[in-house]
């Protein structure tokens, strides 16, 4: 299938690694044009390398906190000096720090806000005003599964995720016909964050290796294993294509069965 993706061009948040970087090595494949981001100009460079020995499709990079509203116009303006146009934005952040209700101070209430919910708040009206001006515009948030079901021990990804869930819900009827807004839903997939979590637990003495750590992780998954970074990727550069010109305003989980309820 087409995807008629071809010299669109799509900024991605923190897509230095993980699951941003996937859908950049997605989006690249396809032939559109790419704008990376993420703080650590050494491991921007790196994954910007990487990703054009990969694919001969262009891209930049742009170092910028998500926190930091002069960064996030610098990202939309250095998009329009090198591109001319803008198509797409796919959004995602660093994970708020784990915890229960009584360890959360309120300034991490407020940072996690600041880092999920207002960096999309901002990135979007900033680069509305070209958006518009593209005849397949969309936009793809990524958050988490946390948003259909709360999750142990990570307070405030099941509590601040949801206000992005209903900024994407709203735009996608405030923008339409002309721009679509949807969210995926990750469950568990092997990213860097992923890989330190589960080798602080071998670390810990919980697991023997690296393998063993992610067999036990897998072992609740319906498909027996964890995502790659490059499955989301392909499937947020389905729904930024003209090929899901129908929907929008949607959640789709993407987590290998793994959650549970109905809807
Ligand atoms: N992996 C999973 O299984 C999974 C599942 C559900 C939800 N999620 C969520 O998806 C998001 C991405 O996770 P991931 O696994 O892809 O993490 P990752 O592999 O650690 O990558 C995170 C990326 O975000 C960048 N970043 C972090 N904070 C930033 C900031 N303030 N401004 C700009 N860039 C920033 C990082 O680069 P710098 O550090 O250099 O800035 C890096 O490129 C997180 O919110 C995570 O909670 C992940």
């Amino acid at each position: 299938m087409d995807l008629d993706l071809k010299n669109k061009v799509a900024i991605i948040t923190a897509s230095s690694s993980g699951l941003g970087r996937g859908a950049a090595q997605s989006l690249l494949r396809e032939g559109a044009r790419v704008v990376i981001n993420g703080r650590n100009k050494t491991k921007l460079q790196a994954a910007l390398n990487e990703l054009k020995q990969l694919s001969a499709g262009e891209i930049i990079a742009v170092p910028g906190d998500l926190t930091k509203k002069e960064d996030l116009k610098n990202l939309v303006q250095e998009t329009i000096n090198r591109f001319g146009q803008l198509d797409y934005l796919v959004t995602s952040a660093g994970g708020p720090p784990a915890g229960q209700f009584i360890d959360l101070t309120e300034s991490d209430w407020y940072q996690a806000f600041d880092l999920l919910v207002m960096s999309v708040v901002r990135l979007v009206k900033y680069a509305l005003p070209y958006l518009k001006e593209s005849d397949q515009a969309a936009i793809v948030n990524i958050t988490s599964t946390s948003v259909k079901e709360a999750l142990p021990n990570l307070l405030l990804s099941n509590s601040v995720r949801m206000g992005v869930i209903g900024l994407m819900k709203t735009l996608a009827n405030e923008l339409a016909p002309q721009i679509r807004v949807n969210a995926v839903l990750p469950g568990s997939h092997e990213t860097a964050r992923i890989k330190e979590l589960l080798n602080n637990e071998v670390e810990n003495g919980q697991f023997k290796d690296y393998q063993a750590a992610l067999v036990e992780k897998s072992r609740s998954i319906p498909l027996q294993r964890l995502g790659q970074p490059t499955e989301i990727g392909d499937l947020i550069t389905f729904l930024l294509s003209p090929r899901a010109a129908y929907l929008t305003g949607e959640t789709i989980v993407i987590d290998g069965g793994s959650t549970s309820s109905n809807l």
